[in-house]
């Protein structure tokens, strides 16, 4: 969709829709004043005869208003004034462009109330209105075969109204946004994939058409032989059970100074986890497909940065295979040793995440990068302690973390940091190796976290735990996009400045 802005008024702008908002107390805002005003009272009827209450989550549409340019008329609710912030706004936004998008509306004004937070500045409030909007239009990639109900005819938006001086920023802002957006649907499409299609070769597959699609962008995939030449044996214990070879994924772009230090993501790309020989059990089971959820936002962070041609190094590492009981299958109690060295003790071959990581963790530090960055599905831990709202964030500098955390705050993608103290990386301790990869049930989030730590010293790292935000579970069960837009936001300032 093809997003712009305009100042002036907005009863006087052309498009299929005009969008206004209402309160719930009825009160009329600037813009919905001015539309009353233009159909001679007929909204205030409307809202006095309560049939339409404002509510968060409400719309009606309604047709061929005498004075009105637009020929059709959206009403939105923006619920209570009193606590109309950003959230309420989004709200309003997602509701607004999901009811147009079961219209064969085709452009629309979008003159919603504009919420009050000082930290809501115009370029934010402009990406936000372009992401939002890119993210109610998704419709997921299924696989079925019946007739299909027609895609969204809304083809252009068009945000305000903003006072002229301002136009340049709202620009950039809806620049970042539709970029963002389209960023997201690449990484909700790979993540929504089915385990049998979306194979290790499979994203080895996809990181090479993003290559051949952006000039700043290079791909390579290390296969199976190469892999174990970089004596990645953690890597290589968790792919054994599986009759898919695995990957590891090597992206790079080069937007910034010669020589100048890399950022460098690190995505887990477990296209399914069935747990192996400490195998889950049945229900949901499913749902691990999206354990590849990480590697699916290194490779939309690649099509990000290239679209938006950001002037940084980056490199993306995607260690990639399967989790699966097979006959050579690693066994608890095995032990291993990972590229750096260290003998790891496998207690639980669940807790497969971190042992594809630490090998590609070690891998990052030939880059001398300036940050590391891992993304992963990683603890079912942290799904309890955050739930589905915030990302889990741990790390060993408290600076790296926080910028993260201001980042998820402006992008409405919101991360929460952990403490990673020493204690928590006690907690591995085993009378048979250097390490073991789990440490019981207790802070779970953190002692997997302390488990990457061991393979990040001296660089600067942060570990985000996705495995509450990436998907939703249940009748909404779809990829959600995170932690794109924070991302996002995190490497649009590292390049801006
Ligand atoms: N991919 C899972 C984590 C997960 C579970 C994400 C549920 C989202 C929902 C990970 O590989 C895993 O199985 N972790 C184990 C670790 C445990 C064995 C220490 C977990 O969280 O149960
Ligand atoms: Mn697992
Ligand atoms: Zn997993």
């Amino acid at each position: 969709m093809q997003c712009s802005a305009y100042s002036g008024k907005s009863i006087e702008q052309r498009a299929d829709c005009l969008v206004v908002g209402v309160f719930e107390s009825r009160e009329l805002g600037a813009e919905a004043r001015a539309v009353d005003r233009a159909v001679r009272g007929r909204l205030k009827n409307l809202l006095q005869r309560g049939d339409f209450a404002g509510r968060a989550g409400e719309s009606l549409l309604l047709a061929d208003l005498p004075g009105l340019r637009a020929r059709t008329l959206l009403l939105v609710g923006q619920g209570a004034a009193k606590t109309y912030q950003r959230r309420a706004w989004r709200k309003a936004m997602t509701t607004a462009v999901t009811a147009l998008g079961r219209t064969r509306v085709t452009s629309a004004i979008f003159a919603i109330e504009r919420p009050a937070d000082r930290d809501f500045d115009d370029y934010t409030l402009a990406r936000s209105a372009a992401e939002v909007s890119g993210a109610a239009l998704y419709r997921i990639n299924d696989l079925k075969t019946g007739k299909r109900p027609p895609a969204p005819a809304l083809a252009r938006a068009r945000f305000g109204p903003f006072p002229a001086a301002h136009l340049a920023d709202v620009r950039r802002g809806l620049g970042d946004g539709t970029a963002i957006a389209a960023s997201a649907t690449l990484l909700r499409n790979l993540a929504n994939l089915p385990g049998n299609i979306c194979t290790p070769r499979y994203l080895a597959a996809q990181a090479a058409l993003l290559a051949r699609t952006h000039r700043s962008v290079r791909a390579r995939a290390l296969n199976e032989a190469q892999i174990r030449r970089l004596k990645m044996g953690c890597l290589l214990a968790v792919t054994r059970g599986s009759a898919e070879p695995p990957r590891f994924i090597i992206l790079e772009h080069r937007g910034g100074r010669r020589g100048a230090a890399p950022l460098v993501l690190v995505g887990k790309g477990v296209t399914f986890d069935s747990g192996g020989i400490s195998i889950k059990d049945a229900n949901a089971m499913d749902e691990m497909k999206y354990d590849m959820c990480g590697a699916a936002t290194v490779l939309a962070a690649f099509d990000l940065v290239a679209r938006l041609k950001l002037r940084i190094n980056l490199v993306g590492l995607v260690p990639t295979c399967e989790n699966m009981p097979g006959g050579r299958a690693i066994k608890p109690g095995d032990i291993v040793t990972s590229a750096d060295g260290q003998t790891v003790e496998i207690l639980n071959t669940d807790a497969e995440g971190r042992l594809i990581l630490c090998d590609a963790l070690h891998y990052a530090r030939r880059y001398k990068p300036a940050a590391v960055i891992d993304m992963a599905t990683l603890t079912g831990a942290c799904v309890v302690a955050l739930g589905a709202h915030h990302t889990g964030i741990m790390g060993n500098d408290d600076e790296l973390a926080q910028e993260l955390v201001a980042s998820g705050v402006r992008a409405d993608d919101r991360a929460w940091q952990l403490p990673l103290t020493a204690e928590y990386g006690e907690q591995l301790k085993t009378n048979f190796a250097d390490v073991a990869n789990v440490a019981g049930r207790d802070g779970g989030a953190i002692t997997a976290a302390a488990f990457l730590g061991r393979f990040t010293k001296g660089l600067k790292w942060a570990h985000l735990d996705i495995a509450g935000t990436a998907w939703l579970s249940g009748n909404h069960k779809s990829a959600t996009g995170r932690p794109l837009a924070l991302l996002g936001d995190f490497l649009i300032r590292r390049a801006r400045g």
